[in-house]
């Protein structure tokens, strides 16, 4: 990682003014969501060359090339520090692009922006885990206000890179590892933030789900599962979300850099799916003038974090040698100018003053989210939900006395309440610019207000004996549980780190009605789950995570999160059962005696990841494999129960499957219903998740859903036509409640066909 210690150092004097800090203290009043529709395609275009043509070649040459705010020494009176800053062409209405992370709220990593608080949503996992798309949306709809607000203009969020290893550091940024899921929340999300007439982005374009050594990883994959998978995702995001633009990864694909790569800019972003807008680079993803021009990215940002400065003097050059024409230059600007069009931003320019946000109203969406996507694992006896009549509860462990964990890296938002523990890192690639941090949103706090009558006591979960001393005595064990999680690194092990596992054993040793609610930001190993009746997976909770976790133990919410991700019984059931580059960057470290910086070596070393497993991610592989997980993909409980009936299929390019979903237990609840299809001729067929439609129903009630299937699920992609391929044929429809499950079944006739990508 590029960003060195003294981020840190650069950021905390470089705070935004006083004034600008009690601006954002002081908001109150409300930012409204307001739903708009998107320019016509052909007004957008128009408006978008017009503009292009009339800038002068300076002028273009500046708008390709952005800042990163911290460590630029060019600080124009209206740069605060964020992400990433581009000076507009103020005499031609063209608008200064000022872009904050990400796709959780409004970042603010390690305080750069003294006092700037934002709403935190919870993980992207729990958005997926809600498969809710209306959620995801208002979700966006929320932190793209709150962008907005705070002058804003380009959210950094839509993060959808597939989870192809359990150990990826920023799994809890993006929806989990099915494309059709992944595709459809981030696409909702992306169209959330735009509805504020602000662009979002869509990344990390592609294939980078691994963060050891991410800025050297050359991923490798052939290009048909490339397309049937993280493409997909991408391809599916994009149609849905119309990203103003797309950020390319930091790592290679196949050889060639992701921010130089002629096949994915190129070939299929831009001939394939005839996308508009622009390509920018990720921070410090450039490699070359020419080639990455050529090859179809449109601007460098965060000039500072490259190695070089690609852009600017070179770029001038290589117009001045007809290496890179003039009317790619142009070309590149009316992409930006584009996604800035066809968002609505050109029309309705972001204030330059910070504006009041309704805080309390943007929780409430938090919340929602949390509530929406925490999982119930197990729950063994109907321990939940808890009777608010118990008499002793102790809630151990995991700092839940003040808050709830979040995930690090650049997404972190500061949230509101501020963060009531902040452990700065002493190693590590993300210790310059990553603290573990928690939301101030207090589970203790919670609890004790729903069971006003009983005694609620808190261990620290530091001492196995003294927790299960304190469970003993307690008519219910609470242990949260968590293993954080950071952008830049990935974790080393799925155990739960500092004696956790011992601490969860003690404790359900001494009281049998135990519950582990985890805060993770994926899969971890549950050696106790034999021992333990129920848990909770609240994943990164979010601004409100300790109300919306209390609400689910005590019944006020019933839970209907679905895993977005398999969770395997032990590491050896994973793809990958180590972490690519780990020994040797390691290694690296230690011949250079630097220790505890191995995110300095990374440049040097260069390292090949097979994705061997191909189209076959997540659930697709394991049921291939006829591997049992701990959790499969899509599976969570509820406190009332869901029967499926009377399956109807309709026929047709683009098949439709209804059936009737009813609450035949005795609470309301929601149930996600899934549709699999077993489909796929090149390398067998898999099990591949079609579709899924949440519902909600009262006790008794029944509802019929109808279910469009995309035949490109069905189908494989065919390199040599360079289209998808349907093959004649019956194909088997399982609908379940996970992956791998058959509640119904029915079958699919399909003809032949062939699908343009
Ligand atoms: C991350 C991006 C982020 C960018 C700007 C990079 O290190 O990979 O996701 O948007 O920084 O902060």
């Amino acid at each position: 990682m590029k960003r060195s210690q003294s981020f840190v150092a650069v950021l905390i004097p470089a705070l935004a003014s006083a004034a600008a800090a009690d601006a954002f203290a002081q908001s109150r009043t409300d930012a409204k969501v307001v739903e708009r529709s998107v320019h016509e395609d052909a007004a957008t275009q128009k408006q978008a060359t017009a503009l292009a043509d009339k800038m002068t070649p300076a002028e273009k040459q500046a708008y390709v090339f952005g800042y990163f705010p911290p460590f630029s020494k060019d600080r124009p009176a209206d740069m605060i520090p964020s992400a990433g800053y581009v000076p507009g062409v103020p005499r031609l209405g063209i608008p200064t692009l000022r872009e904050s992370d990400a796709s959780l709220g409004v970042a603010n990593q390690v305080e750069q922006r003294k006092g700037d608080v934002a709403t935190a949503l919870p993980a992207s996992l729990a958005i997926a885990a809600s498969f809710d798309p209306d959620l995801a949306y208002r979700g966006g709809a929320m932190i793209g206000a709150e962008a907005r607000a705070k002058t804003f203009n380009v959210l950094l969020a839509g993060g959808v890179n597939l989870t192809r290893d359990p150990w990826g550091g920023r799994t809890f940024e993006y929806f989990g590892e099915d494309p059709l899921l992944s595709g459809v929340m981030a696409g909702e999300s992306i169209r959330g933030v735009q509805s504020n007439h602000i662009v979002s982005t869509v990344k990390h374009f592609a294939l980078n789900p691994q963060e050891t050594l991410r800025t050297t990883v050359n991923a490798r994959i052939d290009e048909a599962a490339l397309r049937e998978s993280d493409l997909l995702a991408f391809e599916i995001a994009i149609e849905r979300g119309r990203p103003g633009s797309v950020m390319c990864a930091y790592n290679k694909v196949n050889g060639d850099w992701a921010c130089e790569n002629d096949f994915l800019l190129n070939q299929v972003l831009r001939r394939d799916w005839g996308y508009q807008g622009w390509v920018m680079s990720d921070w410090g993803a450039v490699h070359s003038t020419v080639k990455a021009i050529n090859a179809g990215l449109d601007q460098q940002s965060g000039r500072e974090l490259d190695k070089a400065l690609f852009f600017g003097k070179p770029l001038s050059d290589a117009l001045a040698g007809g290496t890179v024409s003039a009317e790619r230059l142009t070309e590149m600007n009316r992409r930006i100018l584009w996604g800035a069009a066809s968002t609505g931003l050109l029309d309705d320019p972001v204030p330059t003053k910070a504006q009041p946000i309704d805080y309390d109203v943007h929780a409430n969406v938090a919340q929602e989210v949390a509530e929406k996507g925490s999982v119930l694992l197990q729950n063994d006896g109907n321990l939940l939900p808890l009777a608010r009549t118990v008499r002793t509860i102790v809630v151990i462990g995991s700092h839940a006395d003040v808050g709830v964990l979040s995930g690090g890296g650049s997404s972190q938002v500061r949230s509101v309440g501020g963060a009531p523990v902040e452990i700065p890192l002493k190693e590590g690639a993300a210790a310059s610019f990553a603290r573990v941090t928690w939301h101030a949103s207090s589970p203790l706090a919670a609890i004790r207000k729903l069971a006003s009558d009983a005694t609620v006591s808190f261990v620290d979960g530091t001492n196995p004996a003294v927790a299960a001393a304190a469970a003993r005595k307690a008519d219910i064990a609470i242990v949260f549980a968590s293993q954080w999680r950071t952008e830049a690194q990935d974790v080393e092990t799925l155990s739960l780190p500092d004696g956790q596992d011992e601490v969860i054993d003690a404790v359900a040793g001494a009281n049998r009605r135990t519950v582990v609610v985890l805060e993770t930001g994926g899969p971890v190993l549950m050696p106790w789950l034999p021992r333990v009746p129920t848990v909770l997976q609240a994943w990164y909770p979010g601004q409100r995570g300790g109300e919306a976790i209390a609400n689910i133990l005590f019944g006020v919410t019933n839970p209907s999160g679905r895993l977005p991700m398999t969770f395997p019984a032990n590491e050896a059931q994973a793809p990958r059962a180590v972490i690519p580059g780990l020994a040797a960057m390691k290694e690296a470290d230690r011949a250079q005696k630097k220790g505890s910086t191995y995110g300095m070596v990374e440049r040097s070393l260069m390292v090949d990841v097979d994705y061997k497993e191909g189209a076959d991610v997540g659930y697709r592989s394991y049921l291939k494999r006829d591997v049992r997980p701990l959790f499969p993909f899509g599976y969570g409980l509820s406190y009332t129960r869901f029967d499926y009936s009377e399956l109807r299929i309709e026929p047709g390019a683009r098949p439709t499957v209804s059936f009737n979903v009813t609450n035949i237990g005795k609470v309301a609840g929601a149930d996600s219903p899934q549709v699999y299809v077993r489909a796929g001729r090149r390398n067998g067929p898999s099990t591949r998740l079609v579709g899924f439609q949440r519902v909600t129903l009262a006790p008794g009630e029944k509802r019929r859903v109808a279910i469009p299937v995309d035949p490109r699920l069905l189908a494989d992609f065919d390199t040599a036509a360079n289209n998808w391929h349907v093959a004649a044929g019956r194909y088997p429809i399982f609908i379940g409640r996970f992956a791998g499950d058959a509640m119904i079944t029915g079958e699919v006739t399909m003809k032949n066909a062939r699908i343009r990508p």
